[in-house]
């Protein structure tokens, strides 16, 4: 699926708003335009709260479960470490939904999930994103520097860091705005109730 989701129906029942997130979800991980394809994953740091956009990656609806790509030595990987819990927050306009994602984060740093993800992935542009002599965050020189460059130039053979983050979704936390009156639902592995919005 491309673009922006056809708005679905006015969901009465919460079973149906369950499958339809899901539905989307999986949407998003397919469809490079789809809205809730870049979403926002807020952890905790030891500063406090902390937030950046990913991407979501795959989706696997039986267990419950999103995968998103990243550097393991990004510090969101510490974080979520030393903390599992997490937000993943999605807004699409189309539908006027927002969820909030209750997670809690797997952090997998090797193994075939990794290896064979990383088989497809080198032969892109976006390996690039795994490759890079310092890690996230790391203070440098401006792009382009010359020192930078010989800093680039003088680092070991660069190795993948590429890594996979596995969030079991917990609970759903949905919102939808709608001229007819906004609704507002929980949905956790064993309850549906509807919220104020
Ligand atoms: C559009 C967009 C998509 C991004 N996708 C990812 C992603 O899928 N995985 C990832 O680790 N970082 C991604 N990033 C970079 C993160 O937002 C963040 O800057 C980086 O991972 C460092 O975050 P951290 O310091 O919280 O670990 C993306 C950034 C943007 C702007």
């Amino acid at each position: 699926m491309t673009g922006t989701p056809t708005p679905p129906a006015r969901e009465e029942d919460l079973a149906r708003v369950r499958a339809a997130v899901w539905s989307l979800l999986d949407a998003a991980t397919r469809g490079r335009d789809h809205p809730w394809r870049l979403a926002v994953l807020a952890t905790t740091g030891p500063d406090g709260p902390d937030a950046r956009t990913v991407v979501l990656r795959e989706c696997d609806t039986a267990a419950r479960v999103l995968t998103v790509y990243t550097d393991l030595r990004s510090p969101k990987v510490a974080q979520l470490r030393a903390d599992p819990r997490a937000t993943v927050v999605c807004w699409a306009p189309g539908p006027g939904w927002q969820v909030r994602l209750s997670v809690r984060a797997e952090v997998i740093d090797q193994g075939l999930d990794v290896s064979s993800r990383w088989a497809r992935l080198r032969l892109t542009r976006a390996a690039q994103d795994y490759l890079s002599p310092l890690p996230p965050g790391q203070r440098r020189e401006a792009p382009g520097h010359a020192l930078a460059q010989a800093q680039a130039a003088d680092a070991p053979t660069p190795h993948a860091h590429f890594g996979l983050v596995r969030l079991h979704v917990q609970a759903i936390d949905w919102l939808e705005l709608h001229p007819a009156g906004h609704r507002r639902a929980r949905l956790s592995e064993t309850d549906a109730v509807w919220l104020a919005p």
